[in-house]
């Protein structure tokens, strides 16, 4: 985790999207596990989250069958989210959370000359575990267990996140 990750002021709701790649694996993941903990502590309505790819490829498709596998098994609904695809009207949300480091560099290409930097985050700079940097790796071309990896990661960066938006 970043030493001190904050959380930027933001609005009533709290806007949060979360960015990959394909938006077909990792942050449909991250976003379906941070909507359900947020139920959970009675916050569904306080903090909104929303995911997008950078690449349109997939966009109006349903997660990967991998991804929504692995959320299942873990007793969340995979069944709602289809892909979409990030642009600069997605620079309103008061916090972007990118999946990796490509990701961000993707995103900040199309930020608006004004943006406030703090805004736009590594989604592992709030994962109590990672070194400052740390990325949720792209489990698309490999197997199993990369979906279970990226799981693990976003469940605890979630549970964290929680912590933080409670405050
Ligand atoms: P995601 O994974 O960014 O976690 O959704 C990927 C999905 C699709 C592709 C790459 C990564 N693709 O090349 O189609």
């Amino acid at each position: 985790m970043t030493e001190h990750a904050q959380l930027p002021a933001g609005g009533t709701p709290y806007r949060i999207a979360i960015v990959c790649l394909g938006n077909i694996c990792r942050s449909p993941m991250a976003h379906v596990v941070l909507e359900s903990a947020l139920a959970e502590v009675g916050l569904a309505e306080a903090v909104t989250i929303t995911s997008s790819g950078t690449a349109g490829w997939h966009t109006g498709k349903p997660m990967d069958s991998r991804a929504a596998a692995e959320l299942s098994a873990a007793g969340h609904d995979p069944s709602r989210h289809r892909a979409r695809q990030f642009t600069p009207a997605w620079f309103d949300h008061d916090l972007i959370l990118a999946m990796d480091a490509s990701n961000l560099a993707d995103i900040l290409a199309l930020a608006p000359t004004a943006i406030d930097p703090g805004r736009v985050r590594l989604f592992r700079d709030f994962d109590p575990l990672a070194e400052t940097g740390a990325e949720v790796p792209d489990p698309w071309s490999g197997g199993r267990q990369g979906f279970t990896d990226v799981l693990a990661m976003v469940e605890r960066t979630a549970a964290h996140l929680v912590t933080l938006l409670q405050r």
